[in-house]
C-alpha cells in the first residue's frame, strides 16, 4: 500500500472547515460547561486545532479505545481525564466514523457515567461502511469508502503526521 498522490483535502480546506465547526460549537456550548474528549490516538491533531477555534473555557480529556477490528470486539476504553463527567456536556472527538461501532459503544459506556448531555464531533464520516445507526453531531467532511490517512488517521501507524488528508493505494 502506497500514498496517493491525490490530496482529498489540503490543509488550508481543513483550515476553513475546522474554524466553522469551531464557531458553531461555540454558540451551541455558550453559557454551558463544556469538555472535550479526544478518542486516540487518531483525532488528536483534529482536536488541537478544533480547540483553539472553541472560544469557551473548556476542558480537555482524552481516552483511549483498544478495540480488534476484524472481529469486531471491543475490549477496553481507558480514560485519561479528571473532570468529572456528571457535570460536563461532552463532545467526543472522533477522526473518522467509519461502521460506527466504535462510537456506538463509547457513547453507552459514556451515557452510564451521567453527563448533562453527550455531543459528537467526528473530523471524517464515511457513511457507505455504517452498519449501526448513528448520528454525529458535526462532521468535517464525507469521504468515500476508501483508506484515508493523514491529519491523524494512519495506515498501519504511518501518515498521523500528513497536514492535509490522503488516501492510501
Ligand atoms: P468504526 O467502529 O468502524 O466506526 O471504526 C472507526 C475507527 O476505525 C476510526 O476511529 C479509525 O481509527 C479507524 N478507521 C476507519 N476507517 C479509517 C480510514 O479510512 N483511515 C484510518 N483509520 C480508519
Ligand atoms: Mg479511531
Amino acid at each position: 500500500m502506497n500514498l496517493s498522490k491525490e490530496i482529498l483535502r489540503s490543509d488550508a480546506e481543513i483550515a476553513e472547515r475546522v474554524s466553522q465547526i469551531g464557531k458553531q460549537i461555540t454558540i451551541d456550548h455558550e453559557g454551558k460547561e463544556l469538555a472535550v474528549l479526544g478518542v486516540l490516538k487518531g483525532s488528536f491533531m483534529f482536536l488541537a486545532d478544533l480547540v483553539r477555534q472553541i472560544k469557551l473555557p473548556v476542558r480537555i480529556g482524552f481516552l483511549e479505545i483498544t478495540s480488534s477490528r476484524k472481529s469486531d470486539f471491543l475490549i477496553e476504553i481507558v480514560f485519561s481525564s479528571t473532570f468529572r463527567i456528571e457535570e460536563t456536556h461532552l463532545l467526543v472527538v472522533e477522526d473518522i466514523l467509519d461502521t460506527g461501532i466504535t462510537l456506538a459503544y463509547l457513547q453507552q459506556q459514556l451515557e452510564l457515567r451521567g453527563p448533562k448531555s453527550i455531543k459528537v464531533c467526528t473530523f471524517l464520516d464515511k457513511p457507505e461502511r455504517r452498519k449501526v445507526d448513528i448520528q454525529p453531531d458535526y462532521v468535517g467532511f464525507t469521504v468515500p469508502n476508501r483508506h484515508v490517512v493523514g491529519y491523524g488517521l494512519d495506515y498501519e501507524g504511518r501518515f498521523r503526521n500528513l497536514p492535509f488528508i490522503s488516501y492510501v493505494e
